[in-house]
């Protein structure tokens, strides 16, 4: 597929900044639902201000750091542990934002930063992979000045169901999708630890429809992320599958 096709294919009229990003750097990058169109999301509701000191934690190709360095004039922390910083920089310095945007490999829970560091704290399709222990939440929102906003949207459930899975989604459903929680149930996980005071816990609107496009667009191109989470998604439609937003302050 040529790269104006697969514009096309990628075009969305809920994400008006991230039109600005070729549909082929994106699914190159490609680790999960756009992280392109999760930051839009994300931000939409979290505000950025010019000069902030932001961390990205599990940025995977650090798709979203360049797309939240470019859009507010930030400085951000790339960090993962899968992707190697080295070729994150390349994809940062191919943007034009070294300086700006610093690749970093880091494990969730042994993260090289001073405590208080950051004026906020984003992970995008990544912290159910380190974040659903109780504790966790403590750790990570030291990282963050007191009053600094923490922010992150991954795939989740509407709610939470007493056993897994959901009937209509057993032929795709893999044991680790247990970690795909509500908005009401990360809103508790957050606010009984007393640490932080929850802004936002949502369904994305239409989250689902979004992740379906981005699937369907990819396996047209390259045939990832994988056919069957498309197939799920369209055996769902929408009754339970989607992205969950959270957003909170770091209490003083
Ligand atoms: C599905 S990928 C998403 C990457 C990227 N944010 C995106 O949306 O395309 C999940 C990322 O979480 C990162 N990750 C998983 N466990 C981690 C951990 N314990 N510490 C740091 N990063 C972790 C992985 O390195 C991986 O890049």
């Amino acid at each position: 597929m040529d790269d104006a096709e697969l514009d096309v294919l990628l075009r969305n009229e809920r994400y008006p900044r991230a039109a600005a990003y070729s549909g082929r750097w994106m699914v190159d990058g490609a680790m999960g639902p756009n992280p392109v169109w999760q930051a839009e999301a994300l931000t939409e509701l979290m505000p950025l201000e010019p000069g902030m000191r932001v961390l990205d934690l599990g940025c995977g190709t650090a798709l979203s750091s360049v797309f939240l360095a470019k859009e507010f004039g930030i400085e951000v922390w790339a960090a993962d542990l899968w992707v190697q910083p080295d070729e994150n920089l390349r994809r940062v310095v191919e943007a034009g934002l070294e300086g700006r945007v610093y690749p970093v490999q880091a494990e969730a829970h042994a993260l090289p930063f001073a405590e208080g560091f950051f004026d906020a704290l984003v992970s995008i399709g990544a912290y159910h992979y380190f974040g659903t222990d109780d504790l966790y939440v403590g750790y990570f929102s030291r990282f963050a000045k007191p009053g600094g906003r923490i922010g992150i949207i991954q795939p989740g459930l509407a709610e939470e169901y007493e056993t897994l899975p959901p009937p209509h989604l057993e032929p795709y459903w893999q044991w680790d999708f247990c970690a795909w929680h509500s908005p009401g149930w990360w809103r508790r996980h957050w606010e009984k630890t007393g640490l932080v005071a929850v802004e936002v816990a949502d369904r994305l609107p239409d989250g689902w429809r979004d992740w379906l496009q981005w699937n369907e667009a990819c396996d047209l191109d390259s045939g990832t992320p994988g056919r069957e989470e498309a197939q799920m998604l369209h055996a769902d439609a929408g009754r339970t599958l989607g992205l969950t937003r959270v957003i909170a302050r770091r209490n003083s």
